[in-house]
This record gives structure tokens, sequence and C-alpha cells, in this order.
């Protein structure tokens, strides 16, 4: 008989090692080692025997090729039914891969990926596993969303069909469409069977902390296991050409849970964010090996759950008054007009108090600084917050001069004129500088209804400003910048 074998397992980071150590020699940390068994000791099935042809799916080569040839298939991609989400992987699910969707609790990931597989189920076979909440409890929200959808004429569907293999095998004919299938379950084993017996072209595990391996001795959630999970279930979907989408639970510093390798494992790490108190949400791709990262998707949360939101600088407008300025963010290759805001008062503390909501408190600090040195402000004196409307995080310097406006703007308690974009970066010394993708801005500003743009000079877009019915005002620093923005006003200011 083989000896068991023994791996010790860091619970922080995930590093193996054969001994056991008090403190882990990959991240340091101490009593972080767990003895686990080695699942691959014990023969399961699920763990492919060598030389068993794991990876050879159909029709495709086990043998190296011309590196030309392979560029000749072209890449499959299944509609989620969601045009927001589909623009975020890519241009939709790719078969076999394995796509991991994280985010805080209740923000809306279970509720997406039923919706997505609702729709997904009108063309394809797919399976729901819920591994957190029971069936019931997802049929309640299923009916409750196709309710809703059948109020807004949607066709009406039959409810998601129990698929525990028992069940199964009682039943007298099979449905000839297997559409959308639903399995409470949190062990690894029968998962996996049900997902061989069934072969769906789209599994959704949600979560993927939730599923327990019992060959492993440690708590479901805890890092060995969802890496474990992760590797078996990438295997089976890779084998199968099952296109798999994991949820993920997000710590409370905000990084996904499990180890690292598990977002080196999947093929997309897709977040979904938003304040809770707000009902829009935003769905991005941290990483993507089938589409552009950095991609934006946003959904709007009501009563009939997630709805697209296919206008989403409407979001992030609202009434222009004294302090305010607005700026065109880009998210990817998606350009968002949205307004910020600021409050300058005379501060009662010692030292002025600075507070932000949606940019860097540090971006806000060296802009108030330029602004102190080259336009002669005497802001250290003042309070200053600054909000972006929308609950919306811009982190890109393009950003810079609508804050320098709208904190120029509230401290003169100056409006700036109707219809205003102000885009351009903030060098320390006060000058402008260029930044990326400014057509792309200017087009989406111009749909808006916006009719000036302040941008930096040597643009070179001054015809197509022209086209699009855009006044584009050239400045090579914040103070001039802030001059043609304000307009008559500046003037009668003597900014
Ligand atoms: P859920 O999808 O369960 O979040 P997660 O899986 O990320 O934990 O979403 C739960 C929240 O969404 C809950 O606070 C209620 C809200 N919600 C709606 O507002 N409308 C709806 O139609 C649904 C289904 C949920
Ligand atoms: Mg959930």
């Amino acid at each position: 008989m083989a000896r068991p074998t023994s791996t010790y397992v860091c619970q922080a980071c995930g590093a193996r090692s054969r001994q056991f150590f008090g403190r882990c020699s990959a991240c340091g940390q101490w009593n972080t080692l767990v003895e686990q068994r080695e699942p691959a000791a014990d023969g399961r099935r699920r763990r492919p025997a060598a030389g068993e042809p794991e990876a050879a799916a159909p029709g495709r080569p086990r043998r190296s090729e011309p590196i030309e040839a392979v560029g000749d298939r072209p890449l499959q991609r299944l509609p989620s039914g969601y045009g927001e989400l589909d623009r975020v992987l890519g241009g939709g699910l790719v078969p076999g891969s394995l796509v991991l969707v994280g985010g805080d609790p209740g923000i809306g990931k279970s509720t997406l990926l039923l919706q997505c597989a609702r729709a997904m189920a009108a063309s394809s076979s797919v399976l729901y596993v819920s591994a957190e909440e029971s069936a019931q409890q997802v049929t309640l929200r299923w009916r409750r969303l196709r309710e809703q959808a059948e109020g807004c004429g949607g066709p009406p569907e039959a409810p998601p069909q129990p698929a525990h293999p028992r069940e199964e095998a009682e039943r007298s004919a099979p449905p000839a469409a297997p559409g959308l299938r639903l399995l409470a379950e949190t062990d690894l084993e029968l998962v996996l069977e049900e997902l061989e017996a069934l072969r769906p072209a789209v599994a959704i595990i949600d979560s993927i902390q939730a599923l327990h391996d019992g060959a492993l001795a440690s708590a479901p959630g805890s890092v060995s296991q969802v890496r474990e999970c992760a590797a078996v279930l990438q295997r089976l979907a890779k084998r199968q050409h099952t296109a798999l989408l994991l949820v993920g639970h997000v710590t409370k510093e905000g990084l996904l849970a499990g180890p690292k390798v598990l977002e080196h494992l999947v093929d997309a790490v897709l977040t979904f964010e938003g304040d809770r108190f707000a009902s829009h949400r935003l769905l991005r791709a941290v990483k993507n090996r089938f589409g552009a990262t950095h991609e934006l998707g946003v959904f709007e949360m009501g009563g009939g759950g997630l709805a697209e939101v296919t206008n989403p600088s409407a979001l992030f407008l609202g009434a222009e008054g004294p302090g305010t300025g607005t700026i065109v963010a880009c998210e990817g290759t998606r350009p968002l007009v949205v307004e910020l805001q600021a409050l300058v008062s005379p501060t009662s503390y010692a030292s002025p108090r600075r507070s932000t909501t949606g940019l860097a408190a540090n971006r806000l600090h060296q802009i108030l600084a330029v602004l102190e040195k080259h336009l002669a402000l005497p802001l250290s004196r003042f309070d200053c917050y600054l909000a972006v409307a929308g609950g919306l995080e811009v982190e890109e310097p393009a950003a810079d001069l609508g804050v320098a406006a709208a904190v120029v703007a509230s401290y003169r308690d100056l409006t700036l004129p109707a219809g205003t974009v102000l885009v351009g970066e903030l060098g320390l010394g006060g000058q402008l500088r260029p930044v990326g993708q400014l057509e792309l801005r200017l087009q989406e500003a111009a749909r808006l209804g916006f009719r000036r743009a302040v941008v930096p000079r040597g643009s070179g877009l001054g015809a197509v400003a022209g086209r699009l019915g855009l006044q584009l005002l050239e400045a090579a620093t914040v103070a001039e910048a802030l001059v043609l923005a304000l307009g008559a006003h500046a003037a009668a200011d003597g900014l």
C-alpha cells in the first residue's frame, strides 16, 4: 500500500512544503502552515491518471503546431445575454474558460449571474450551482426576476429544474432541451459528477469559497480549499469545453478572497462594485486573457433585478451650480462625462480639512498646492471637500483640470458657463499636460450636448471639434485654462 503523503500549506500565501515549519519560508508569516493530505494519493476518479488524455478536446491536436495554423481557428464566444457583460469580457464567454467574478457581499453577484444564466439558457445549456443559497432561495429570486421580466414584456419561461443526479435517475424522460438547471450543493465531488453528466455549455459556481473538497481537512473557504476546487474545476472546464463563471468573495481589505494563485489560474477576473447606497453597479475586468482590461459595464439595481445602463454618463451628471466642474473620464475605451463637486470654506481648525469621495486624496492635495502657488489662492486657510457625482471612482490624472476648476469656482462662488467640459493633467509647475483618447472624450461630450471643451494646448483636434460642434479652448497652463473656462466671470474677478 502506498504511504499516505502529507503536505503543509501556508494558509496566508498558499505555499506548499513537505516539512512542517513554524514560519512560512515563502511569506514569512508565523503559524500559518496546515497539514493536508495530498489528494492525489487517494486515487480519486477526477484526478486524471498519467497519460489520460485530459487536455485532448475534440478536434484539438495534442502536438505542437505552427503558430499561424493556431491563429486560423476563430475564437468562439457565447453571448451572455447582456451587452455590458459581453463588452467587459471582450465579446462574450469563451468556451472552456474560467471567469472569476468578485465583489462585496450583497452587491448583486448572484443576481447578475442568475440573470445571465436565464438569458443564456435560451440558446445553451446552463448549470447554476448554488453552494451558498438553498434551491428554494434561488428559485424564489428567479421567480421574482421572471415576474418582473414578464411584466416588461419578456417571454415566460419554465423554472430551473433540480439537477441532482439521484433525481435525474428517477425521472423517466429527461427534458429535450436542458436549458437552465439548478444544483444546490457544496460538495465538490458531486458538483463535478453533475458537470460531467450534463456537460453544460456554461456553468456558474456561486461561490467558489463555499465549495468543499472532502479530500482536504481544511475548512471551506481556506486558501488550499479554494485553490484546489478552482484547479479541479478548471481542468474539467478545459476538458469538456464548459465556460465556467466562479463567484469569489472580497475580503475586508478589498482583495478577492483566496490566494493570489486563484487570480493567476483563471482566464478573467471581473469585479462588481458600487456604492451600496446608490443603485448603479460597475463591472470591470481586472484581468482578461481574451480581451482588454479596464473596460467598464454599468448596471442599475432595481426591483426587477439588474438592468443595463447604456447611457451611463447620464448617471454621473447633476445640476450645474457653484463649485462644480464637468470632466470626461475614460474607463478603458469608454468615455464617461462625470461631474465633480467642490466645497471650499474658511477653516476653523489649526490644519484645514481635506476630504475626497471618488478621487485619491493625494491628488487633491497636489492640485491645491499647485493652485496656491501658481494662482496665489490662500487655500491653506480653507477646508476643501471634493466629491465625484454618482459614487464613481476617478483615477486618471485627466480629471485634474476639472478638480482645479471646481475648487476655484467654489472658492470664488462662481458657476462655470453651462455646457463646458474640462480635460487635462496638471503638472507641478502649473502647466497642462496632454491626455490620451482626447478625440473619444470630445465625441462623448458633444453627444451629451456640451458645447465648450477646455483642453491642453497642441491637441490638433480643432477640425474634429468643429465637426462635432464643440468650441475647443486650448490652454498651456492651469491659469490660462481657468480664464478660458470661466470666461467673463474670470475677467470680472481678476483671476
Ligand atoms: P445578491 O445578488 O444576493 O448579492 P451577492 O450575491 O453579491 O451577495 O444581491 C443582493 C442584493 O440585491 C440585496 O441587497 C437585494 C438587492 N436586490 C434588488 O434590489 N433587487 C432585486 O431584484 C434583487 C434580486 C436583489
Ligand atoms: Mg450571492
